[in-house]
């Protein structure tokens, strides 16, 4: 864990580096400063000698201007290290998400991803920061103070030796037990982000079900289950500045108290007693720091884990080693192939699915919700992978192809679709930024899209809101009909795409479909009948399986479960 981390310093090592050496400039002069202290007492104050007052003055005041410069050095450096930490962090982070297949995503969820890429990325760059800040600091303030105490007086640096073990035990145990408070923390701060984006996005919905003061009240549980946790964790680790305190006055009255009393005998003067006082500062100073940078570190594991997750999620959909770079017809095949969601055999949506579409073909797919009529078309530009039997197109396993190449070749309408904040025509050129004016405004006159874009006052520069709020659900359809097909695909998968557009509308983009894009494969989800009537051939999916396949007047004839639906709608019509 700590290797990826620390790969992501990257360009900032130089600042990474400088900081702590900065650092250690500082204290090496700070842990000098008692010292000269004591010298200035004895030898000038004490002996009454003005020159040596003024002598070790002057340099105290050179050293304690140097100190500051190191140190406001150590502090910039390291503010542009940990900065810049974050910042690799995130993109990397950003990069693999990128990289995910679907079944990646569905395992992290969307707001799960975005506490890791914020939280916990501000929580590994402040506790970043104080380790680069204190990592030298600390040790060496340690190791110099105990070494000029015992330089003084061996007999002095006992009383710490005593305190060290105690002071290591309880730091161990707060830690130990402030941890996992803080990895359920962490958990609970996915829960409110997608409690948030749930509202958010659905706020209309929310809002239509008069449901607000439900949705405060899941808000408010959550943000008090934060609360509980982080109160518990800060409660185990308030124990940790009385510890350090109970240990700092133990070891200034020990040596005040063994101090005077070797003053008395001789054995020890009484500047010797203001430095190792000073000592005493240091050490516990440096130590109370380093349990300050234990307690950021036990929060900052828990993000440091969670980071890490993602960063090492390999999506499990990646382009081939040699990988075909060429697709030319859009002849589809399945064979024998099964897939779930899950590895659970027994709980796979698709079972022994057989079929050939050949090249131009137009294809409906019929069946009831359910039936898994989007889990068979997404398995063709390999958004999941089969669990057993293979995909082909134009006669080669998807798996063989480049991914680009492939998802540029199979252009799918998701259900769920989604238009991005910006212009209609930046929404459009998505698939294919180079697309001409002419061409855009000819494909979109194929969708049916075109009529209603030039009603728009800002025509194809209209802005669409996030989500494409501000269009209603047909023109969103036919939007994104025009977007897949400007990416000239050979393949065009339309899942449910015109299930919010009117019948007639819906009749004459098939017309267009026909007349105007026949080399183009189409598959054509569908639960009206009529959008799906004249294709050549018509799948009905039943529970994961293909019931059967013919046209509309075979199955009529020879299909229950298409007669049923047919016969439904018929009669819907009808009344
Ligand atoms: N991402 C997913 N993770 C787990 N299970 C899923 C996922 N997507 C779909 N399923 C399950 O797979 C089964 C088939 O779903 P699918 O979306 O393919 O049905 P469908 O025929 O397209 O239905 P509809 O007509 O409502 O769109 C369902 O039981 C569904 O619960
Ligand atoms: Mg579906």
């Amino acid at each position: 864990m700590i290797k990826k981390l620390s790969k992501c310093i990257g360009e900032y090592k130089k600042d990474a580096i400088l900081s702590p050496v900065f650092v250690g400039c500082e204290t090496f002069l700070e842990v000098l400063i008692p010292f000269l202290m004591s010298k200035l007492i004895d030898k000038g104050i004490n002996a009454g000698n003005l020159g040596e007052i003024i002598k070790y003055g002057a340099i105290l005041i050179v050293f304690a201007l140097c100190s500051l410069t190191f140190g406001i050095l150590a502090g910039s450096y390291a503010a542009k290290a940990s900065t810049g930490f974050a910042k690799n962090i995130r993109k990397r982070m950003f990069y693999n998400v990128q990289n995910f297949s679907f079944r990646n995503i569905d395992k992290f969820s969307t707001a799960s991803i975005v506490t890791r890429l914020t939280t916990d990325v501000t929580n590994l760059q402040n506790s970043f920061l104080m380790i680069i800040r204190t990592a030298v600091r600390c040790p060496a303030m340690l190791i110099f103070s105990l070494a000029m105490t015992m330089y003084i007086s061996g007999k002095m640096s006992i009383i710490f030796l005593v305190l060290l073990p105690f002071m290591a035990v309880a730091l161990f145990l707060i830690s130990s037990s402030a941890h996992p408070i803080f990895k359920k923390m962490f958990k609970t701060y996915d829960k409110l982000n997608r409690i948030v984006q749930e509202n958010l996005r659905g706020i209309r919905v929310v809002k239509s079900y008069v449901r607000e003061d439900h949705e405060a009240d899941k808000f408010k549980e959550v943000s008090g289950e934060i609360y509980n946790y982080s109160i518990g964790a800060e409660k185990i680790l308030s124990f940790n500045g009385p510890v350090m305190q109970l240990a700092t006055y133990t070891a200034i009255i020990a040596i005040a108290w063994f101090g005077a009393k070797m003053i008395v005998v001789g054995n020890l003067t009484e500047g010797q007693l203001v430095s190792l006082l000073s000592y005493v500062m240091q050490v516990l100073m440096s130590l109370m720091m380093l349990s300050m940078v234990f307690v950021m570190l036990v929060m900052s594991r828990a993000s440091a884990e969670r980071i890490t997750e993602i960063l090492d999620e390999e999506s499990d959909i990646k382009n081939p080693e040699e990988a075909v770079k060429e697709l030319n017809s859009g002849k589809i095949e399945f064979k024998n192939v099964f897939f779930g969601y899950s590895d659970n055999k027994e709980r796979y949506c698709l079972k022994d699915i057989n079929l050939t579409i050949e090249s131009g073909e137009t294809v409906g797919i019929i069946g009831g919700t359910g039936s898994s009529k989007s889990t068979l078309v997404q398995l063709i530009p390999r958004l999941y992978d089969t669990k057993e039997g293979e995909v082909l197109v134009d006669g080669r396993n998807v798996r063989e192809y480049d991914l680009e190449v492939l998802r540029d070749s199979v252009a799918m309408v998701l259900q769920k679709n989604e238009l991005f904040s910006g212009t209609i025509k930046d929404n459009l050129c998505w698939g294919n930024k180079d697309a001409t004016e002419e061409e855009i405004i000819r494909i979109c006159r194929l969708a049916q899209a075109d009529s209603f874009i030039q009603s728009f006052p800002e025509k194809y520069e209209t802005k669409i809101e996030q989500g494409g709020t501000n269009v209603s659900g047909g023109q969103k359809q036919r939007l994104c009909i025009a977007r897949a097909l400007l990416k000239k695909p050979k393949i065009l998968i339309l899942d449910d795409s015109t299930s919010a557009v009117d019948t007639r509308t819906d009749a004459e983009i098939r017309r267009a479909f026909r007349e105007e894009i026949p080399h183009i494969t189409k598959l054509i989800i569908a639960q009206r009948i009529s959008s799906v009537q004249d294709a050549d051939k018509i799948i009905v999916m039943d529970n994961g399986r293909i019931d059967a396949v013919g046209t509309h007047d075979q199955l009529l004839e020879s299909n229950e479960i298409y007669r049923e639906v047919y016969n439904s709608q018929l009669k819907g019509g009808e009344e």
